[in-house]
């Protein structure tokens, strides 16, 4: 049997995010800030090499049994399909996902999929081109929209969608959002905003939390559980019934799933799966831990499986119990946000 990513409360790590490039084409402010981050060089991001040997050493080694493809943004790293092809190949039976923007999906849905990736997630949070441009500092909506048909049509589903809510600004849109999404079969998913912004703007009012969330949807929408397994996914998954025209609840047949993913007020991380590999090869056991490990160093230094193999299982052994962001709603005195933003850590 594989040595396994074992942490000191239990859990273990099967499912691995890894970050292709800090870089990225938008400026949501959520994430980013206006004139965007100092870049890493190219040297000190992973290059395909390396990111076929550590992955290797992941899933041959540690019981890694899926594989996420995050960033900064992937989509603009320039070697990405040669990427996932070395990983299909040495991986034939590896499930490996993308999370994207979808900025430039339409022109490499097809060549994504014969190289061999499974399936795709996009950012989108807002339908209307004032509301988009504003939330991510960049005019590109129609893009976005033609990555997302473009992956469906290659084959790339189920498409699943990602929509982080902000009051006053798409919070309102969010049952339009889910007509679109459920007349089109894709998976929406809203999310809670994290502090993990650059301009460390987050604060609790304006999060727009889980209950409201539900709340903000009945006006067009019944939710009930989704019967399957939540297997750990960060999502907490609803079936979708169309509210009848005069507002009373409906017996009507489901029309599709939402997912809510509710990090700060009914966290997770108790069934967290997952291990993150940044793209400069730090292993980082947690979106909030405030340790690194220095896993590409090593490998660089010559180091062999097995030691890579060793630091890993150090570094997941020592991952924080939960995050700490209170969901009280009293605020977390000894919760301090991450020096670095989601596009940094690897989304
Ligand atoms: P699926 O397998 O497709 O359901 O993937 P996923 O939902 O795990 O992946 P995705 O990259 O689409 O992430 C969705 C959202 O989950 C992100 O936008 C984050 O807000 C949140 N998220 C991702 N990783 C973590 C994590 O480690 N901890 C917490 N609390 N939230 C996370
Ligand atoms: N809080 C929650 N989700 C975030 N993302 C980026 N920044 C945050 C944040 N502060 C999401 C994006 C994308 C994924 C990579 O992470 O919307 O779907
Ligand atoms: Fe880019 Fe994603 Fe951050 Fe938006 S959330 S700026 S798309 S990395």
């Amino acid at each position: 049997t594989p040595r396994g990513l074992f942490d000191r409360y239990g859990r273990r790590a099967t499912d691995m995010r890894l970050s292709l490039t800090d870089k990225c084409n938008l400026r949501c402010t959520y994430c980013m800030p206006a004139e965007g981050l100092e870049w890493l060089s190219k040297e000190a991001v992973m290059s395909a090499a390396e990111i076929t040997r550590i992955v290797r050493i992941g899933v041959d080694h540690l019981g890694v049994r899926e594989l996420r493809l995050t960033g900064g943004e992937p989509l603009v790293r320039a070697d990405l399909l040669d990427i996932v092809s070395a990983l299909r190949e040495a991986h034939p039976d590896l499930p490996i996902s993308m999370t994207t923007n979808g900025v430039g999906l339409d022109k490499k849905a097809v060549a994504l999929k014969e190289a061999g990736l499974t399936r795709i997630n996009v950012s989108l949070d807002s339908l209307h081109e004032e509301t988009f441009t504003k939330l991510t500092r960049r005019p590109f909506l129609d893009k976005v929209l033609a990555g997302i048909d473009a992956a469906w049509a290659a084959g790339l589903g189920p498409v699943k969608i990602n929509a982080v809510l902000m009051r006053g600004i798409n919070d309102a849109e969010s049952p339009d959002l889910l007509a679109w999404a459920v007349e089109r079969g894709y998976e929406l998913r809203f999310i809670e905003q994290m502090p993990l912004d650059a301009d460390h703007g987050w604060t609790r009012r304006n999060m727009i939390t889980a209950a409201e969330i539900r709340e903000l949807l009945s006006r067009d929408f019944v939710l009930s559980p989704d019967p399957r397994e939540r297997d750990g996914a960060p999502a907490e998954r609803f079936e979708v019934r169309r509210r009848d025209n005069a507002g009373a609840e409906t017996t009507g047949p489901v029309v599709g799933t939402v997912g809510i993913i509710a990090s700060v007020t009914e966290p997770f991380c108790a069934d967290c799966r997952r291990t993150r590999i940044t793209a400069e090869g730090k292993i980082m056991s947690c979106l909030f831990s405030r340790e690194e490990f220095d896993l590409l160093g090593l490998l660089r230094e010559g180091a062999d499986d097995e030691e890579l193999a060793q630091r890993w299982q150090d570094a997941m052994w020592i991952k924080p119990k939960a995050h700490g962001m209170d969901h009280t709603g009293l605020g977390a005195p000894d919760f301090v946000q991450p020096d670095r933003s989601m596009s940094a850590i690897g989304g």
